[in-house]
């Protein structure tokens, strides 16, 4: 790790109060570098940098708060009093200003799932803290979920789904003979084309010749900013390795096309391993050696997939958190729950409030607040350790709120 005194040199509009360019002093040629909001280069930057940061106040961060749905409405206050509970401790201050919208009381009311100028009310905001949209009863899915969640990782170019697959303590793991810290590893996914494009249609609708046609979509630029995101971040962990999911055995075309991009994105990063397996082989893989695993890329049809089974790898969807990234910092990001808005459970208080509070982590980690994330991690695996902290789902015998006061009263 190389140590480097930086000059701050330039302010960069609409990117947020705290973001700055800098001149590295005493490097052997003229260096820049881009600043997070804590004045820390970016992690994906040519430098670490140890010791302090350059400055240490007036860090503020404006976030949108839109709870939802269903229990997104139960988990978003507790997240968010672990993110005032770390902005205290840490020195950083929130702005946040909360949206009823991209909710089905939102729509009874007003025939849609958001106002026409959403874009403006939350699209300069650094981040988007989400809790869930959906009931099925009232409102049919594809109306309130394209209507809401989609329009945001689209509009606002969210390429990349970032999850991460942990088994926690206090968490019953289905696979046997695994225990806490066997299983950590990102599954990175292409979040915005491949197989999930609107090219195609429906021909001869209801004849003996009907004949349906929907086509991957894989661009050059769409491919490779992925795979720099996922590759810059298997370099910034201990293992340095990365997985890249494949089918180009029997999806000959694109497939084919993503594994010579790997290929090409590989070797710009010499120090990071890299390997690919077929995505059939690669699911049971998952089960049965999620302990091979660092960082794994897919694009979207097989990204879905594989986010969802590493964390019911790892227990719950209850706890797992994700993050909606748009790396360039052109629009905000979104960090919400993996899980919905569990219209069984709503209501009674008991929804498990750890994915909100671990996504609220990972928002913090995005803004720059490396050390406010990680002790909001630690905080969640002392809590989940405890029968008493932990919600039923995980066989405990809090409620919502009491495992949320719980993570917040460590932070102090
Ligand atoms: P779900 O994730 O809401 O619930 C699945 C099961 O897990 C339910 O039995 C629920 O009680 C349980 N569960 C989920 N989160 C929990 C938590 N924090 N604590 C304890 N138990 C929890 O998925 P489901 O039932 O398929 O969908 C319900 C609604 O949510 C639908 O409208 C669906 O479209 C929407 N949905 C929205 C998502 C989003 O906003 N990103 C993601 C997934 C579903
Ligand atoms: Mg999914």
């Amino acid at each position: 790790m190389v140590a480097v005194r930086l000059r701050l040199v330039k302010r960069i509009p609409n990117t947020g109060p705290y973001i700055r360019r800098a001149v590295v002093v005493g490097a052997s040629a003229p260096r820049f570098i881009w600043l997070d909001q804590t004045a820390r280069p970016f992690r994906s930057g040519p430098f670490r940098m140890t010791g302090e940061p350059l400055m240490t106040t007036n860090r503020v961060h404006r976030i949108a708060v839109i709870p939802g749905d269903g229990i997104g409405k139960e988990v978003v206050p507790e997240g968010v009093r672990v993110l005032e509970a770390a902005a205290k401790k840490f020195g950083f201050k929130l702005q946040l200003d909360d949206f009823d919208f991209a909710s089905c009381d939102y729509y009874e009311k007003h025939g849609r799932m958001m106002p026409e100028d959403w874009k403006e009310k939350i699209g300069k905001h650094d981040a988007i803290y989400f809790g869930a949209v959906g009931m099925p009863d009232r409102v049919p899915d594809h109306i309130s979920l394209w209507g809401s969640l989609i329009l945001f990782r689209r509009e606002f170019d969210q390429y990349v789904n970032l999850r991460p697959v942990r088994l926690m303590p206090g968490v019953p793991c289905p696979l046997a003979g695994r225990k806490p810290g066997d299983i950590d590893f990102w599954v990175v996914r292409e979040n915005t084309e491949g197989e999930y494009s609107a090219i195609g249609g429906k021909m001869f609708p209801g004849t003996d010749r009907e004949v349906v046609v929907q086509e991957t979509v894989m661009s050059r630029v769409g491919v490779d900013r992925v795979l720099k995101f996922a590759f810059e971040l298997a370099k910034s962990t201990p293992k340095k390795h990365l997985t890249s999911a494949t089918k180009s055995n029997g999806i000959a075309i694109t497939m084919p096309y993503w594994d010579e991009r790997v290929k090409e994105m590989a070797k710009n990063y010499p120090d990071v391993t890299w390997n690919q397996f077929h995505i059939d082989i690669l699911t049971a893989h998952f089960v049965m050696n999620p302990d091979k695993f660092n960082v794994v890329v897919a694009s979207n049809l097989f990204g879905d997939i594989l986010s969802d089974l590493g964390p019911a790898c790892t227990g719950t969807i209850g706890i797992a958190p994700s993050g909606n990234i748009n790396p360039e910092r052109n629009f905000p990001s979104v960090f919400e729950p993996v899980h919905g808005s569990a219209p069984d459970i709503y209501g009674q208080g008991i929804a498990n409030p750890i994915g909100q509070i671990w996504s609220g982590a990972m928002m913090l980690d995005h803004l720059g607040e490396h050390d406010a994330a990680a002790a909001i991690v630690k905080a969640i695996e002392t809590v989940l350790a405890q029968d008493k902290l932990r919600t039923r789902d995980l066989k405990g015998s809090a409620n919502t709120v009491e495992c949320g006061k719980a993570v917040a009263d460590i932070l102090g």
